[in-house]
Order: structure tokens, then sequence, then C-alpha cells
């Protein structure tokens, strides 16, 4: 959703800002606007559409004066997307211009008091209140102003503000809504997303909610909400610009989709040392551990997926009972939740709105929170009383590949953990799941190196008005995925039945060229499954089985394959999720859809 980013410097302000809009435009966004500080005015550049529009109306920022300023991708929440709600919004003086992400959810009665003091508003936004507040509440000093107007402000937010103040002056502020600040040599810099950063430096500082920053070529300085300084520590990251850039394929979902068994590795081999699994940050004591009576899993999306592969391999491993609950439905609900519960919460982001309301909600329950995330530093890496990071480096396209394998990854390793820990696991077996986990990248190559047919059959099958998934057990968990991953990004209708369930409603769909994609890698209930494939056989339908490279058998009742080579069953859905996300990828790619940027999706999803 929405990007911020902000810079101060002796050189031109306007590219740098461009430059980092760009970075950020993988998030989602619909307008795009920058405002630069000159010493005698503010200019501002602003246009509907995407940050190319911006940099010709521009000249790539040559064409604005200035050498501080911020920039702002917008995905509209309040009025339309048009030129006019664009960021960055003025005060009617010309003094501050502001951009924004999050909502201030006070924002109709502030703006009915400010209008009553006879203030102009120019836009729909929720935004500019902050703008005409800096500007009611300046008397000479930008910092006491911006505080001032803070300090009204309720919701989330993070803001960014130049103020026409000497040659110039630069805010940025935190309130549940990410803000990074870069600090340079001569320059510094902020970003709601560190990708926009790492060009220009790999220092950095995360803002906590409720702090501010002022930032000058020379100095960063941190205040809290009552504008007392805080020493904050300075964080350095891990990777570099490389990863956040194509690297040579077309899109960075087909790049994401490759960098796969790297990333199993990243997030895996440190994990284990000596033949054992050690996590950093999650060290339950033998009494926190054996009180814990149940499991509830909570996030959104392809996150909640990872989460449905996590609790059959939880349950079957820990004997403990799991939950995966909607985040957005767990918020709301009245949970049973104590002292006794293990809340998992995933995120690839780390910033989903839902995520986090539900993760607040079980915590204030007395839930003992463990966090899977991707992004160091998110808001619900904050919230958790644990964190395992899954170590998968910048996702960038909209759709997850190698987000939701890390999660899924982590909690494998974690329900190996657990059931040792709690003594429910034989040597013999730990070590082979250990040895598992250090073949799986290989395997996972093998994976991407299988299906060189699946172009083939995205090409025979890019017409489909809609697609069945089907499969038992942790093949449906992986068809919850595979389903996603699908209608995301090709806009075609797919959906993921438990193969069982279809004889209650769902055949009725199934005719003559229907298309079931079947799951039958989970050995246990192959034959139920093949059973399954008879059923919509004989009603018309074509069956694409994704099946363990060895199998013979379904060679005869399928029409058409995806392999997946065989590796321990438990961590089988990491490799089976990989063809069904080249299927994805193809059929999108022949039906000319925007791959990396589907339409209606943020890459991180902050409003409710
Ligand atoms: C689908 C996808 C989304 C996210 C969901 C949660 O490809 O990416 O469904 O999984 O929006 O996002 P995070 O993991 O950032 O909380």
């Amino acid at each position: 959703m929405c990007g911020i980013v902000g810079f101060t410097g002796t050189r031109k302000a306007a590219p740098v800002l461009i430059d980092g809009l760009r970075r950020l435009e993988y998030r989602g966004y619909d307008s795009a606007g920058i405002a630069v500080a000159d010493g005698e005015k503010i200019n501002v550049a602003k246009v509907k559409g995407y940050v190319k529009n911006l940099s010709e109306m521009t000249h790539d920022g040559a064409d604005i004066e200035g050498v501080l300023g911020v920039g702002h991708t917008r995905w509209a929440t309040h009025g339309a997307p048009n030129d006019i709600n664009a960021h960055p919004h003025m005060s009617a003086d010309g003094r501050f211009a502001v951009v924004h992400n999050g909502i201030i959810e006070n924002y109709a009665a502030l703006r009915s008091e400010l209008t009553a003091r006879g203030v102009k508003f120019l836009s729909d936004t929720d935004t500019e209140v902050v703008a005409h507040l800096l500007e009611l509440y300046y008397d000479g000093d930008a910092k006491r102003a911006f505080m001032k107007a803070a300090a009204r402000l309720e919701g989330s937010y993070s803001l960014g503000v130049v103020c026409l103040e000497g040659p110039g002056r630069l805010f940025a502020m935190r309130e549940q809504s990410p803000l990074i600040l870069g600090l340079g040599v001569g320059e510094n810099y902020f970003a709601s997303d560190v990708a926009a950063l790492v060009p220009h430096t790999k220092n950095v500082i995360y803002l906590d909610d409720g702090e501010f920053a002022e930032l000058t070529p020379d100095a960063v300085t941190v205040y809290d909400v009552r504008g007392r300084e805080v020493v904050k520590p300075v964080s350095r990251v891990t990777w570099d610009v490389e990863a956040a850039e194509k690297g040579g394929y077309e899109h960075f979902m087909l790049k994401e989709i490759m960098e796969q068994p790297a990333c199993f590795k990243a997030t895996v081999e440190p994990r284990i040392q000596d033949g054992r699994i050690v996590f950093e940050n999650f060290d339950l004591s033998e009494a926190e551990l054996h009180s814990i009576d149940r499991i509830i899993i909570t996030a959104c999306g392809s996150a909640g997926y990872a989460g449905q592969v996590g609790r059959y391999v939880l349950e079957e491993l820990c004997r403990i009972p799991v939950a995966v609950e909607l985040a957005s439905e767990l918020r709301y609900r009245n949970p049973i939740i104590d002292e006794h519960t293990l809340l998992i919460v995933i995120s690839q982001s780390g910033e989903t709105a839902d995520t986090i309301a539900a993760m607040r909600e079980c915590k204030a329950r007395g839930a003992r929170a463990l966090a899977i995330v991707n992004v160091v530093g998110s808001t619900i890496a904050k919230l958790a009383d644990h964190v395992i990071y899954t170590w998968a480096g910048p996702e960038i396209a909209v759709a997850t590949t190698k987000g939701y394998t890390t999660q899924v990854a982590v909690l494998d390793m974690l329900a190996i953990y657990l059931a040792d820990r709690l003594g429910l696991m034989e040597k013999a077996r730990y070590d082979a799941l250990i040895e598992a986990l250090h073949s799986m990248p290989g395997k996972l190559q093998r994976a991407l190196d299988l299906n060189r047919n699946v172009k083939k059959l995205a090409k025979m099958f890019k017409n489909q008005s809609s697609i069945y998934f089907i499969g038992r057990n942790l093949d449906y968990a992986v068809c919850m995925e595979g389903a996603l991953k699908l209608k995301e990004i090709s806009y075609i209708f797919a959906e993921a039945y438990a193969a069982g369930e279809l004889k209650h409603g769902t055949i009725a769909l199934i005719d003559q060229g229907s298309l079931v994609v079947t799951l039958a890698c989970h050995e246990p209930l192959f034959e139920k499954t093949m059973s399954n494939i008879e059923e919509v056989k004989a009603r018309g339908a074509e069956v694409l089985a994704v099946a363990l490279e060895d199998n013979k058998q379904i060679v005869s009742k399928a029409d058409y394959f995806l392999k997946v080579p065989r590796t321990d069953p438990i961590l089988n859905p990491i490799a089976q999720v990989i063809p069904l996300q080249l299927f994805a990828y193809y059929i999108a790619k022949e039906r000319g859809c925007d791959i990396d940027k589907p339409k209606n999706l943020a890459k991180s999803v902050t409003v409710e």
C-alpha cells in the first residue's frame, strides 16, 4: 500500500525521491507525488497513475529545485485516486507539505473543526487535516507545531513533513505504520520500506510507535512523543540492492519462485547447529512449554494457508490441538484464549492491519505470541513475545511465493523442535528430519527443474473460466495456496476443496471441460484421492495431477501431471507448491496479466 520517502542532503532531492518511489512501486498504488523545499517555497509535483508519469512530468526530477523533500505513492482510501487527492498535501500558507501512510481515524472531526475556523480543504483525503493543523499550531517553531499536530491525530499513520523554515526542515513520524530512517554520509533519508533505502545506505534506525525524527544532512535526531531526545540503536540491513531488483527475470514473481531453494537454505541452515534445531528468540522454559494446552495460528491470505500446513504438522508431531483463525475474523470474535494458549502469528510484511489487531486482542487475553515474520523491525515483530524471522529477503511481487515457503519451513522446524522438547520424538526420527531439512534445497531445485511442461499446460488451460483444486490432509492445505496464487494473478476463478467434501455440493459444478487440479502426494490417503479423481472424471472433468515423481499408479488415471520430488512427508508441501506457483505464473503470463502488480491488490495490507 502507500509508500513514503524522504531525503535531505546537498544534491537535488527530486531525482532521489523519484528513484525511491520507483523502488516502492511493488507495494501497489494509484498516484504519486513529491514536495521539495528550495529555501523560498515548496515545489510540489503530483499525478494520478504511475511514478513514470511523475518522472516524465518533472524530467526525472531535474525540473525541481531544492535539496530536501518528501515523496509518496498513494493507494486510495479516503477520496478517489486523482491528481488532487495524491500526496503531498500543503498547508494553505505554503509552509508545510505532508505525506502520510495509514488512516487518521478522527479526520472527520478534525476537518469540521478546521472548516469552522475558515480552512478551505482542496482534497477529499484524511491527510490534508495534518497540513492545516501544522499551520494552525505554527508559532515560529516547526518542531513544536509538529508535536502539537501529531497529538491531535488518532489512528495508525506514518508521516513525512517538509517545513519551509530556515533552509527547510524535515520530519518523520511513526504511529503503528512503518517508518525507517536511513543514515548516509552528508545526507539522510527515511522511507516506509527498507527497499527505498538500500541503494543509499545499510545503516538504519527503526522508529517505534510515537517516535518522530528530525533529519538534516549531517544529523538525525529521534524524539519521543513529548519531544525528549531518544538514543536509538543503529541496525544494519543484511540484504543488498540486487536482492530488490529483477536480476534478468521478466517478473519479480518468477525471480522469487526461482530463489526458493536458496531462501529455504537461508531460513533453515543457520538454525541447525550440531544436528539440533536452535531458535534465536524462542526460549520457553520447561514449565512454560508444558503449560501450553492449545495453539492458535492467526494470519491472512497465503500466510494463513501456510498456517494450515502448520496445523497438520504441529498436531501430528506435537499432539497439541491447533486452530487456524483468519485474523480478520478472530479480531472481532470473543475467542477462548488464555495464558495457556500459544498464539502463532504469521506475516511476511509484519504490517498487516487485521493480523496486528487479532494479535493485540489475543495478547490482551493472556496468550503468548510467537511471530513468524519476514520484515525485520516490523510492527508484528515488535509486538510479539518471540520472533522467528523467515529471512527470505525482500519479497517484491505482490503474490507471495518465497514468503509462503519460508513460513512453512519455519512452522515445520517449530513442530520438530516442540515435539522433541515435549519428549514426543524418537532420536532416529529427529535425526532423519534434520537430514531431510538439509536435503530440501536440492529437492526444491528439483521441483523447479522437473516441471518444464508447465508452460505447455498453461497455454492449454489459459482460457479456462474456473479451475478447482482438490486434495486431502496436507494436500488440501497446499490446494488452498495453489488456488489463491492462480486467482490473484490470472483472475481465473479458482477454489480449493477438501477432496472428500466434493460430493456434498461442489461436484454439482463439475462437468465436461472442467479442470480439476488434484494434489495426490499425501500417501496415506492416496487411494481415497484416486477415488475422487474417478468421481470428477466420470462427470467429464480433466484432471491435472500433482504427484510424487516416482508414483506410477497415477499415470493411468490423470490426464496431465506436475511432478514433485519425494521428501519427508511432512516437508512435502514446500515442494508441492512450487509447480502450482509456476502453473499460476505461466497462465497469468499467457493471459497478459500484470503479474507483479495484480489489479486491486497491494503488497502489504496496512488498512482494515
Ligand atoms: C497472496 C498474498 C497475501 C498475503 C496476505 C498477508 O499471495 O501475498 O494473501 O499473504 O495479505 O500478508 P502478510 O504475510 O504480509 O501478513
